[in-house]
């Protein structure tokens, strides 16, 4: 590959004799010619720039000495002899070439230009020629990208990133070096580029790790040093997910679903990114929601959601009158309002996807006082861990279902509970009643800490339904009998 940097400051580009680079072109792999853009002026100062047309501060630097120079190293025709058109009509009428030209890439390194990436780095690694054209002061005049364009040259006005520099020659040497190590032969071990940053996968790369084992008092993570490589590209996978969570969200909505397993999607759903079911119109891709205490301003929304997610989870036989009569007496906007005014009494939480409004929500009903425990005498029974809340409502929107969501959501609306003390007593135990039919809920119920503790009975319209009541210990996995889950050994079943 043949690079040509163009600059008013040459010395600027000595360290590309360096290390990698500098190899590449003493071993002939890179042919890099640095120019001083004041050999082509021609007045006595060598004068690059001028004052900009419609006023305004700093310099701008002249075409004229930028066309002469290019034309150069490009091997363009003189700018000179272009005859003047309108617009990109005038490459129009060019006669397709009977081979393909050589593939000679002009890039403009600019604040205002696109983001330079390793996309377009792995892109220009195929070229034949990239110039680059360092401008100073407030840039270069505008037309010079525009004409080259129109001459069949491939422009780019690229930027590093949303900060100003001086000028293009650091923008120049990041490029060189990140176009350079992608040729052949210019990097050793061709396998070091596979599992970089910013490379196919689409995530940052892991932490990486060297002797000393113990350094500063900090030990090499311990799975690094077990010998087993499944486990390592799993420890690797899994932190290349979360750091790209927590430092580039950007790069987690770009992920594709199809190359993110279980465990892929686990990772992520602890950061709190989830993927929905695809939907018609849109391929799906990662989305975050974050997990938040209801407000007042989120009744309305919440009720829409009520009344699309509840008649999924009821049972086939159920009237649909019997549905619609439960969603009027218990899920409206208003009755959300009354929920979320009243946080002594109710814990709602919601999944909130942003601009895609909330995607689930959980409902708990707290004891007003450590004596009464809502809902039916017989559940009482079944909880003897007190005092109790009834975990009334757990709803996530189809989309998400499978998603990571409802566990997110149960796992917040878990340690929002065990800070909640009802007369001063912590909140001992969460329960819930799940149609004893759905045996998928149940499972996740129970991922989630829940264990069964009996059945309650109860009546929707027509029809007796029957549930299967799960409770969930809050209290400190310390002590005897204290573990989740055990605890609740201590309830008795009801038949
Ligand atoms: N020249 C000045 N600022 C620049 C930036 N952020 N990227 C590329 N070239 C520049």
């Amino acid at each position: 590959m043949r690079i040509d940097v163009l600059t008013i400051f040459p010395a600027y580009l000595d360290a590309l004799d360096l290390s990698l680079v500098g190899k590449a072109r003493r071993d002939g792999l890179l042919d890099l010619r640095v120019h001083d853009l004041r050999d082509w002026t021609t007045d006595r100062h060598r004068t690059v720039d001028d004052t900009p047309f419609g006023g305004g501060a700093g310099m701008v630097m002249r075409p004229d000495v930028w066309g002469k120079a290019l034309d150069d190293v490009l091997g363009t025709a003189p700018a000179a002899e272009v005859a003047p058109a309108a617009g990109t009509a005038r490459a129009a009428g060019a006669a397709p070439a009977a081979t393909a030209p050589p593939r000679r890439v002009l890039l403009v390194p600019t604040p205002s230009g696109e983001r330079f990436t390793q996309a377009l780095a792995e892109d220009l690694a195929a070229a034949d020629q990239l110039v680059l054209a360092c401008g100073r002061y407030e840039g270069i005049d505008a037309r010079v990208a525009e004409h080259y364009r129109h001459t069949g040259v491939e422009v780019h006005e690229i930027s590093l990133g949303d900060y100003v520099l001086n000028g293009g020659e650091v923008a120049a040497l990041v490029v060189v070096e990140a176009v350079a190590r992608l040729l052949p032969g210019v990097i050793g071990n061709p396998a070091s580029l596979v599992e970089e940053s910013h490379g196919a996968a689409g995530l940052l790369e892991y932490p990486v790790y060297t002797k000393p084992p113990v350094w500063a008092g900090l030990a090499v993570p311990e799975v690094l040093t077990s010998g087993d490589h499944g486990k390592v590209a799993r420890w690797r996978r899994d932190q290349a997910l979360a750091r790209t969570a927590e430092r580039r969200p950007d790069m987690v909505a770009r992920l594709d679903p199809a190359a993110l397993d279980r465990a892929d999607r686990a990772v992520l759903g602890r950061h709190g990114w989830f993927v929905p079911a695809p939907a018609a119109d849109a391929a799906p891709a990662p989305v975050r929601v974050r997990v938040r205490r209801g407000t007042a301003a989120d009744a309305a929304a919440l009720a829409e959601l009520a009344a699309a997610t509840f008649p999924l989870a009821c049972p086939p036989h159920m009237a649909e009158a019997d549905v619609q009569a439960f969603i009027a007496a218990h899920l409206t906007a208003a009755h959300f309002a009354a929920y979320l005014a009243d946080d002594a009494r109710y814990l709602v939480l919601v999944a909130d996807a942003g601009r895609a409004g909330p995607v689930g929500y959980t409902l708990t009903v707290l004891p007003l006082t450590a004596g009464e425990e809502p809902d039916a005498a017989d559940v009482a029974a079944v909880v003897t861990a007190r005092p109790a809340a009834e975990l009334s409502k757990v709803y996530v929107r189809p989309a998400f279902q499978g998603s990571g969501v409802a566990g997110a959501l149960l796992d917040a609306t878990v340690a929002e509970a065990a800070g909640r003390a009802v007369d001063d007593r912590q909140l001992a135990a969460l329960w819930l009643g799940t149609n004893k039919a759905n045996r998928r809920a149940q499972r996740s119920y129970s991922r989630h800490g829940f264990v069964v503790a009996g059945l309650r009975r109860f009546r929707v319209g027509e029809s007796l339904e029957e549930d299967v009541v799960m409770v969930r210990d809050l209290r400190p996995a310390t002590g005897p009998g204290a573990a989740p889950g055990t605890a609740v050994g201590e309830t008795t079943p009801s038949r």
